[in-house]
């Protein structure tokens, strides 16, 4: 016989997933040119005011109130320290936190008060090939800029190359409560966690590494507008400009100083729950090329989205049970 308790749903075990995108944080041996790279990208440095900038590293912030959305950290070699998401509550990272350990997730960082730039409170997990994900709330807010400018808003989405797609899907699914949006033949996932089609998106590959990092701006005039932007700033993109199928999203892409590829985006599909069904795409101009103004992915475009062989990244490893 039930109880009052399990009738009332205090019993239900608690299933959340992280919230939006805060920030990435980026491992890379040399800082050189990243400042005026991502200054004409639309980024703005984030002062020493919030405990500061050490001289080994660099952090941007974008329109929104986020304290920053991306960080450089120097390391010996390229790969990523962190992806970060929000959490309403403290509360919520705590219960957050006890799911995925109760799921069998690795937890890299049990929920603290965070002494790293912005602060806050939350937790560090890993997921099946090493990667760091941590879900953060009350961070310190960034001065509110001036709204109304070509320039990007929030970070839009990450794409991870990983070895095995099929298993990374399954964990971001199940475990982390992620749903799964599109595919790009068995090539591409695109995963959400939110309204946006996408915000993780994972690329079946021979090694594990960052692919790239999307920044949305407002509109179709600001996404021409940022590649003109960039134009003047002498910086062409690797591939582009265009719009996909899966999303729908328009995109350029572009490589920066450090060997990363950060893509302007903008127009993401907003997915509604009750009614989307996810779609298998195939890798055709029709299809990941609408405008049929960019043509197939540009021989620089692929090997710097490939990158190089993740050292903070190991062989997938998940019991599925
Ligand atoms: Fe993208």
């Amino acid at each position: 016989m039930q109880t009052t308790e399990a009738l009332q749903g205090s019993m239900t075990p608690f299933r959340g997933r992280p919230g939006r995108l805060r920030h990435v944080e980026l491992r890379t041996p040399d800082l050189q040119g990243l400042s005026d790279f991502y200054h004409a990208w639309g980024l703005e440095s984030v002062g020493s005011r919030d405990g500061g900038e050490a001289e080994t590293s660099l952090a941007f912030r974008a329109q929104g109130t986020n304290h920053h959305v991306l960080r450089f950290v120097e390391a010996e070699a390229a790969g990523l320290g962190h992806i970060a998401f929000a959490a309403s509550c403290r509360s919520d990272v705590d219960r957050l936190c006890g799911q995925w350990d109760q799921l069998g997730v690795e937890i890299t960082m049990e929920p603290a008060d965070l002494q790293n730039l912005g602060g806050g409170y939350g937790f560090e997990a890993a997921d099946p090939e090493g990667r760091r994900l941590r879900v953060i709330t009350e961070m310190i807010a960034a001065d509110p800029r001036p709204s109304g400018l070509a320039l990007p808003q929030r970070l839009a989405h990450v794409v991870l190359n990983t070895v095995d797609i099929d298993m990374l899907c399954a964990f971001y699914v199940k475990v982390l409560g992620f749903s799964v949006s599109d595919w790009s033949e068995h090539q591409m996932v695109f995963l959400r966690n939110g309204s946006d089609h996408h915000s993780i998106a994972f690329n079946q590959a021979s090694h594990a590494s960052v692919n790239h990092i999307a920044y949305e701006v407002g509109s179709l005039d600001d996404f021409l507008v940022s590649v003109g932007r960039m134009k003047s700033a002498g910086v062409d993109p690797l591939w582009g400009i265009g719009r996909h199928g899966p999303g729908n999203n328009c995109f350029a892409y572009y490589g920066d100083p450090a060997g990363f590829v950060p893509e302007i985006t903008a127009d993401v599909d907003q997915i509604d729950e009750a009614s989307w069904v996810p779609r298998v795409w195939q890798r055709v101009p029709g299809q990941s090329d609408l405008w049929h103004l960019a043509g197939p992915p540009s021989p620089e475009f692929r090997a710097t989205a490939a990158g190089q062989p993740d050292p903070g990244c190991h062989p997938p490893r998940w019991d599925d049970a």
